[in-house]
């Protein structure tokens, strides 16, 4: 009898066993590809039709409401204390107020940012992160068309029905075990869902949509000696720890924003590598200028272990497609979102020169 010839058998049965546990980790198929680069690149973006049936039914939007008149008097002049919303008609104000509500507190209702029995009041923290939000939703679409272009956002896009939009993130505590007897982790190895499970930095949030550190791993000459030494492992981590938040919070691959030859290369790679390049810097602006300048306003049980406020990146508003919703713009229903729309009381009106002709004018 040939015992080897078993002995092979046997570790063929062990590696196909392991090859069903390595699978049984990894998607179901089927899986469907679709082309992506030009012909010949190999640039294809994967797709799992279960696992979209899910993403696609978060990404639906509701249905519109019919527009409001513009006509009849400014909610500036009706109401007490209206300051960003003054220039709608109050028929437009309460269109709005009601949208807000079902994007925001459908449970709660109005009270969720108002005193009930005094609509002007400011003392809910809700109502003055409300009004700054609303702020903050004209300024992505008036000023940052480079990335959302005139699909735009509303408060939906982000809120989807809750108080909290479901994906936030906070600065992560980079040593949460104490940095003395179990070593510094320098925020690492801590398989975190924020890098999908990977052991890459758990929080490549506050260098980037925070801080501005340079996204950089590749050299750009080819010796050390000519100055082309690459980025360093820390760096490198760092930057395919965002790659991987950005391509998990669209739902695809890599080669959706890269040509794979060469990462740092924007020549030959798709142009949503420029937009993503521009969703980066708004989300590190409305996290800059909005978010962070709240941290008073909001109670201490909405803030992170590190006593910060929530903040934006890109699986807020995108939730797992490429584009947030599948593309449909809810912002065409909502143009008072999509400028500034400040009330600015009318001048006091001028003398009427027809009523009473001034007295040098020729008799008829
Ligand atoms: C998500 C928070 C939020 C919800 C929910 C909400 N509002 Fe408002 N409301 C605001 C903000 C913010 C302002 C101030 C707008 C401004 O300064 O331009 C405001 C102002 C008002 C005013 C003007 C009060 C005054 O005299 O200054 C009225 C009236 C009003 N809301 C009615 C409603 C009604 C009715 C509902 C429910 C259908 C509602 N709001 C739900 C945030 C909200
Ligand atoms: C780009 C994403 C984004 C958009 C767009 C957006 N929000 Fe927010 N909103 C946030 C984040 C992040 C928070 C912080 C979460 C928290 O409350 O801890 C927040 C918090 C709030 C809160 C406080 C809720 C609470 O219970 O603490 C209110 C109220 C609110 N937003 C209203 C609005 C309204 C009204 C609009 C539209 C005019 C809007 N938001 C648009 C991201 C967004
Ligand atoms: C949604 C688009 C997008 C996806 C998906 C994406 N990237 Fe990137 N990547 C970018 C952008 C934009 C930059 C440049 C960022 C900057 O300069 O601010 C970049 C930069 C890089 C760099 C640095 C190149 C250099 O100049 O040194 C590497 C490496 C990289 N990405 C790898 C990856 C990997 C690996 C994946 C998949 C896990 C990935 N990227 C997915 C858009 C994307
Ligand atoms: C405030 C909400 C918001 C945030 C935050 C956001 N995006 Fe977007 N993004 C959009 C909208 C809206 C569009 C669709 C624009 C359009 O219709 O062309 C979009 C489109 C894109 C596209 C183009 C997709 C395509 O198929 O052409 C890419 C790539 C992208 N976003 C990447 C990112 C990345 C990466 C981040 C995080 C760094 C990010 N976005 C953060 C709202 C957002």
């Amino acid at each position: 009898m040939n015992t080897s010839f078993f002995r092979q058998r046997h570790w063929l049965g062990v590696l196909a066993l392991g090859s069903l546990v390595l699978l049984s980790g990894c998607e179901r198929p089927p899986q469907e590809t679709v082309q992506h680069g030009y012909r010949g690149t190999g640039m294809v973006q994967v797709y799992n039709p279960r696992i979209q049936a899910d993403v696609i039914a978060v990404n639906q939007v509701p249905a519109p409401q019919p527009p409001a008149s513009p006509d009849g008097p400014k909610a500036g002049a009706i109401y007490q204390n209206v300051k960003v919303l003054g220039d709608l008609s109050v028929g437009e104000f309460t269109r709005l107020m009601i949208n807000m509500t079902a994007w925001v507190a459908p449970e709660k209702g109005c009270n969720y940012c108002h005193n009930g029995a005094n609509f002007a009041d400011d003392s809910l923290y809700t109502k003055v992160v409300a009004r700054r939000m609303v702020q903050m939703t004209q300024h992505i679409n008036t000023d940052w068309k480079t990335h959302v272009a005139a699909t735009g956002v509303t408060c939906y896009t982000c809120h989807r029905g809750n108080p909290v939009p479901k994906e936030v993130w906070f600065t992560a505590d980079s040593q949460p075990y104490g940095s003395n007897f179990m070593g510094n982790k320098t925020g690492q190895n801590t398989p975190a869902g924020s890098v999908k499970l990977a052991s890459l930095p758990y929080d490549p949030f506050t260098p980037y949509l925070l801080g501005s550190e340079p996204i950089r791993v590749n050299a750009t000459k080819a010796l050390p000696t000519s100055g082309g030494q690459g980025e360093s492992i820390q760096r490198t981590e760092k930057t395919y720890a965002l790659m991987t938040h950005m391509s998990a919070s669209l739902g695809v691959n890599c080669t959706f924003c890269h040509n794979t030859q060469n990462f740092g290369k924007w020549d030959g790679a798709p142009p949503q590598r420029v937009t993503a390049y521009h969703g980066i810097r708004m989300a590190r602006d409305v996290n800059l200028a909005y978010m962070e300048p709240l941290t008073d306003v909001f109670p201490s049980n909405r803030k992170g272990e590190l006593g910060d406020v929530a903040k934006v990146n890109c699986a807020t508003c995108h939730q797992g497609v490429n584009k947030p919703l599948l593309g449909v713009s809810m912002l065409k229903d909502h143009p008072e979102l999509a400028a500034y729309r400040p009330y600015t009381a009318p001048a006091p009106a001028a003398p009427d020169a027809a009523a009473a002709p001034a007295a040098d004018a020729p008799k008829q």
